[in-house]
C-alpha cells in the first residue's frame, strides 16, 4: 500500500489538509483512531476567525456554514455590572467572526471526502510511524476489520491532537517544549435555550470568568471558570444557572433565559508549544504541536492556519521538487502560534480571577477599563482577537 501523504487524525487539521491536497491533486490517506460518530459528536470550539471561514469557502466546504452560521461584527465585555460593546469589525477593516461549531466543520469535511471516494479510515488502532528520518517513511496500523497494514508514503502529517502518537514518536532531544498550566479550568455547558444575546458576552467577575456563546438560535453555549481539579458532579443545573446569572448580571435589567442543560464538561487550561513542528518527513499541525487556553478561541483557527501553510509547502514540493517551503513550514507556522499564544494568555489573565493575587485583580480592572474605553487599546485588542494580520505575514 502506498500514498503520497499519510495524514494521522481526522480532526479539523487532518480533514482540511486532506481537502487541500485533494484539490491540488496530491494523494492522501487519512487514518483516524475514533469512530465517525464519535468524531462528529465531539463538542469543542465554536468561533471561526474570518480567515478560517474564508478558507472553508475556498475549499468548497462552506455551503452549510454560509446558510446556517451567524456572522458577528461585535462582542460584549462585562465587569462591575456594566456592559461595553466592542465593535470589532469596524475597528479591523471589516473582520467578522463566524459562529459555526467545530463538529459541523468536521461533519461537512467528512461528507465531502466520502463523496469524493477518497481514503478515510475510522476506528484504526495501533498506529506506528517508522523511517520518519528517511525519504521512505511508513505508517503501520490495524484497520477496523482487524487487518494489519503498512502504508508507504513520501510525508506524514501528524494531525492527531495533543494525545496523538505523532509528536511522541519523535526521538527525545529533538523537540523543545514550552508549557504553562493555569490555576483555572472551564466548565462548558450546552443548553436548549435561545441565546439571551446576539453577540458573545465575556464577563469578568469576582466569582470568576463567564462566557455566553451560542450554537444556533435554539442552543446556547456557556463557559464558567472553575478550579482546575473541579468535580463535574459539583455543578447541578441550578448551580450553573445561578452562577451564570450572578457573573453575567448587569445594572440595566438584562436577563438570562434559562433552559435544559444537555451537556457539560470540564476542560483544563494550558499553553503548550513544541519546536520545531517538523522532524524529517513528519510535519506536526494543530493541537499535536500546540495548545492554547480556550479564552480567545484560537485553537481551531491555528490548526487551520497550520495546515494551510503545510498544504502549500507540500504542493510546491510535488510541483517542483523544491523543499525550501517545507523547510520554512515550522518557522512560518510558529510565528503565528506564538502570536496567538501571547494573546490567548493575555486575554485569559485579563478576564479570569486568581484569588491569590489581589494586586493582579486591581491591575486587571485598570486594563479592562482601558481596553473598553480607549479606541486605540480596543483596536489593538480586536486586531488580535480577529486574527489579523494573517499568519505568515507578520
Ligand atoms: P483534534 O481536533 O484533537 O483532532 C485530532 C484527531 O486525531 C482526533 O480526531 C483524534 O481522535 C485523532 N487521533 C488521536 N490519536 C490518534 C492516533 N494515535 N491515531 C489516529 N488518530 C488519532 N478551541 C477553541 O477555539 N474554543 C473552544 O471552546 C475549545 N474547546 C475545547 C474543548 C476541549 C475538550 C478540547 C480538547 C479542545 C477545545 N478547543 C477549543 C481546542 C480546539 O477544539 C482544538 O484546537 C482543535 O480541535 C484542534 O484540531 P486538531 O485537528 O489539531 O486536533
Ligand atoms: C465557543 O463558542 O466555544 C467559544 C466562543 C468564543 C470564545 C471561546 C469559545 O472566545
Amino acid at each position: 500500500e502506498r500514498t503520497q501523504v499519510a495524514i494521522i487524525g481526522a480532526g479539523p487539521a487532518g480533514l482540511l489538509l486532506g481537502r487541500m491536497l485533494e484539490l491540488a491533486g496530491v494523494d492522501a490517506v487519512i487514518l483516524e483512531h475514533r469512530t465517525r460518530a464519535y468524531v462528529e459528536g465531539r463538542i469543542r470550539a465554536g468561533m471561526l476567525e474570518d480567515r478560517t471561514a474564508r478558507l472553508l469557502d475556498e475549499l468548497g466546504l462552506a455551503d452549510r456554514m454560509n446558510r446556517e452560521a451567524a456572522v458577528h461584527h461585535a462582542f460584549e465585555m462585562r465587569f462591575d455590572r456594566q456592559r461595553y460593546r466592542i465593535p470589532m469589525a469596524e475597528l479591523t477593516g471589516g473582520c467578522t467572526a463566524v459562529m459555526y461549531s467545530q463538529q459541523e466543520i468536521v461533519r461537512d469535511a467528512i461528507e465531502a471526502r466520502v463523496a469524493s471516494g477518497l481514503p478515510l479510515e475510522f476506528d484504526v488502532d495501533d498506529v506506528r510511524l517508522d523511517g520518519v528520518d528517511t525519504d521512505t517513511p511508513t505508517v503501520r496500523y490495524r484497520a477496523a476489520d482487524g487487518t494489519e497494514h503498512v502504508l508507504a508514503c513520501d510525508f506524514i502529517a501528524g494531525c492527531d491532537g495533543f494525545h496523538g502518537v505523532s509528536r511522541t514518536s519523535i526521538p527525545a532531544g529533538v523537540l523543545t517544549s514550552y508549557e504553562h498550566d493555569y490555576p483555572f479550568a472551564w466548565l462548558g455547558v450546552l443548553a436548549d435555550v435561545p441565546p439571551s444575546t446576539f453577540e458573545l458576552i465575556y464577563a469578568c467577575h469576582e466569582r470568576g470568568f463567564a462566557l455566553h456563546s451560542m450554537r444556533s438560535s435554539e442552543v446556547s453555549r456557556f463557559y464558567l471558570q472553575v478550579p482546575p481539579d473541579e468535580d463535574l458532579a459539583a455543578w447541578p443545573e441550578d448551580r450553573i444557572w445561578s452562577e451564570l446569572r450572578t457573573r453575567l448580571g448587569t445594572d440595566d435589567g438584562w436577563t438570562l433565559a434559562e433552559g435544559t442543560v444537555t451537556k457539560k464538561s470540564i476542560t483544563a487550561m494550558r499553553s503548550f508549544v513544541v519546536e520545531p513542528m517538523q522532524y524529517g518527513r513528519l510535519f506536526l499541525a494543530g493541537d499535536a504541536a500546540h495548545i492554547v487556553p480556550p479564552t480567545a478561541a484560537k485553537g481551531l483557527n491555528l490548526a487551520a492556519a497550520d495546515v494551510r501553510l503545510l498544504a502549500d509547502a507540500l504542493c510546491t514540493w510535488y510541483e517542483s521538487g523544491d523543499d525550501a517551503a517545507l523547510d520554512r513550514y515550522s518557522g512560518d507556522a510558529l510565528r503565528g502560534v506564538w502570536r496567538a499564544q501571547q494573546f490567548s494568555r493575555s486575554m485569559t489573565s485579563l478576564l479570569h480571577h486568581d484569588p491569590s493575587s489581589p494586586m493582579e485583580w486591581r491591575l486587571q480592572h485598570a486594563e479592562l477599563k482601558h481596553v473598553c474605553t480607549s479606541e486605540s487599546a480596543m483596536k489593538n485588542f480586536c486586531e488580535n482577537y480577529v486574527g489579523y494580520p494573517p499568519v505568515g505575514r507578520i
